[in-house]
Formats: structure tokens, sequence, C-alpha cells
């Protein structure tokens, strides 16, 4: 892979990059489109990435399709797919890790130890293999994101990253592959999610800025449904990720809920985007 992304780069080539862990849907497709028109390749990997996942966690159940997503990708206009097995990503004796302070233990770090440590130590091996001049990352992921944007910044990584909006069903609920595991019942449930953002957005537009209030009130509207539990529920800063105590325009709401053992995670920005730029 990295053979070949040299050569492409010596003639001159500019390469788009799109990492996943495959059971590609909508939301990834974005990725791709939008990497298809800002490179002159794009390289998609899949690699469901042990590392990032907990003990208990569902890395063995992660959903894994690689013929379907070999066919949408080809349809994307994928011109690589790398798709490494875990064997060769962490081979014996492997012994680096890429762990970025501060902002991984909060959030899904909390609940998520030594996650972002996996994510981040995959995702610098894979720039290092594909030598992307662009990356794209979804905000459905949004600490990741973060994350993600303080490691390069911080190790000097000659590439762009860009975030992209998240991609919704028509019901509201975040496209993502562990939505998969949701029965009949969760899947109702799980729009849970979107309605507390809309909720918090509608309060917000009224002129609530008071970030306890709009918690407390949106706390509430998740819990007179027996079904989701709530992980985290917070207004945080969309860089530094620390909780505010009032809404501004950096404002992001993000939430985790657990239905059933599925945790399931969005987050919006709490002022229209208009706002957000004069800000
Ligand atoms: P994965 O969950 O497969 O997601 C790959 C990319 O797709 C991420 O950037 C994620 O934010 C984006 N994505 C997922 N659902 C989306 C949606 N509904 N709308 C828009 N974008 C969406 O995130 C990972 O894989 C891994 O942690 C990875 C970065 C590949 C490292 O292993």
């Amino acid at each position: 892979m990295q053979q070949w992304s040299r050569q492409q780069k010596a003639a001159g080539r500019r390469i788009a990059f799109v990492p996943t862990m495959g059971f590609l849907h909508r939301g990834h497709l974005s990725l791709l489109e939008e990497g298809r028109k800002n490179g002159d390749l794009l390289v998609l990997s899949i690699f469901v990435n042990p590392a990032q996942f907990g003990v208990g966690e569902d890395y063995e159940d992660y959903p894994r399709d690689l013929k379907a997503d070999g066919a949408l990708a080809e349809k994307a206009g994928v011109d690589v797919i790398f798709a490494p097995s875990a064997g060769q990503m962490y081979p014996r004796g492997y012994a680096t890790w890429v762990d970025v302070e501060g902002i991984t233990e909060l959030l899904c770090g909390a609940s998520r130890p030594g996650h972002f440590r996996g994510v981040t130590t995959v995702v610098s091996k894979l720039f290092n293999i594909v030598l992307p001049d662009i990356a794209f990352f979804g905000n459905k992921d949004f600490q990741q994101l973060a994350v993600i944007r303080r490691m390069a910044l911080d190790q000097n990584m000659p590439l762009e990253i860009v975030g992209l909006p998240i991609v919704r069903e028509t019901d509201g609920l975040a496209l993502s592959s562990r939505n998969s595991y949701l029965s009949a019942e969760q899947r109702i449930q799980a729009l849970t999610l979107s309605q507390s953002l809309a909720a918090a957005r509608q309060l917000v537009s009224e002129g609530m800025g008071d970030s306890a209030q709009i918690l407390g009130a949106v706390r509430a509207l998740i819990e007179v449904n027996p079904g989701p539990r709530i992980d985290y529920l917070q207004i945080c800063h969309q860089f530094s990720l620390q909780n505010q105590p009032q809404v501004d325009a950096d404002s992001v709401l993000l939430l985790a809920v657990y239905l059933g053992k599925t945790r399931l995670i969005d987050n919006c920005f709490l002022l229209p985007e208009a706002v957000r730029c004069e800000g």
C-alpha cells in the first residue's frame, strides 16, 4: 500500500483517504463522495481495529461484509481498498502507542478507557501507510474527530483533516454500523437520541441559554421512557470538549445512550450554522 502511494505521489497525484471499519452505509458513502471530489485518487481502508475495543466490547460481533463493501466502494469510485489483517497491523512484538491526552479522557473516553488510544494509534499507522494528502471523517463521531485533529496538529502530520455532516435515516436516527444490533423495539427507542437533540435546539431557539437547565429538560424527556439509559449528556465546546455552563456558537450537545447492550452516540451544534459563523 505504502509503495503504491509513494509512486502515485511521486507522479504528482493527490490522495484522498477515508478510514473505516467497514459494513459501509450512506454515512461512509458521503465521506467517499467528498473524497472522490477532493483527490486524484481515493483510498478506503476497512479494518476492524481490535485496539480500540475494550474487554467485553463487541470486537468479535462487530458486523463485517467485505463483499458488499467492495461493491459499494467500486460504485463510489474508490481506487484502492486497503483491508489489512489484525496480524499485519499488530504483528508479534508490536509496542508503540499514540496517546492524545486530556480530551480523550472525557465523554466516550470516560466510558471506554483506552478506546481513543486505539483509534489514534491505528489512524496514525493508516496515515503512515496510505500517505494521504487529505482524510475525511464524520461529525457523527464528534469526539473522535476532535482527537484526530489534535493528534494531526500536535504531530505535524502533513495532511488536511476534513469533518463532514452526520447522515441520518429519514426519521432522524444517525446511521451507524451498530444500528444493526437493535431489535425492532429498540430501533423505535433509538429515536430518543435525535429527538433529544431536536428538543435541545428548540429550547435554545426559544432563548434558553443555561446549559444545566437545557440538560435537565432533555434528561427528563429521555427518562420518561423506560428503555434508553443515558451514558452521558453534555454541552461542550466544539474544540476543547470542556463543559460549557452557557450556550454559545461553539456549543455542541453530545450524548451516548444504551439501548440494552447497544451503545449509540449522537450530537449537534445548538445554534444554527449562520449564527456560529458570525460568532
Ligand atoms: P467507522 O465507525 O466505520 O466510521 C468511519 C467513518 O465514518 C468515521 O469518520 C465516522 O465518523 C463516519 N461515519 C459513521 N457514521 C456516520 C454518519 N451517520 N454520518 C457521517 N459519517 C459517519 O470511526 C471509525 O470507523 C474508526 O474509529 C476509525 C476512524 C476507522 C479507526 O478505526
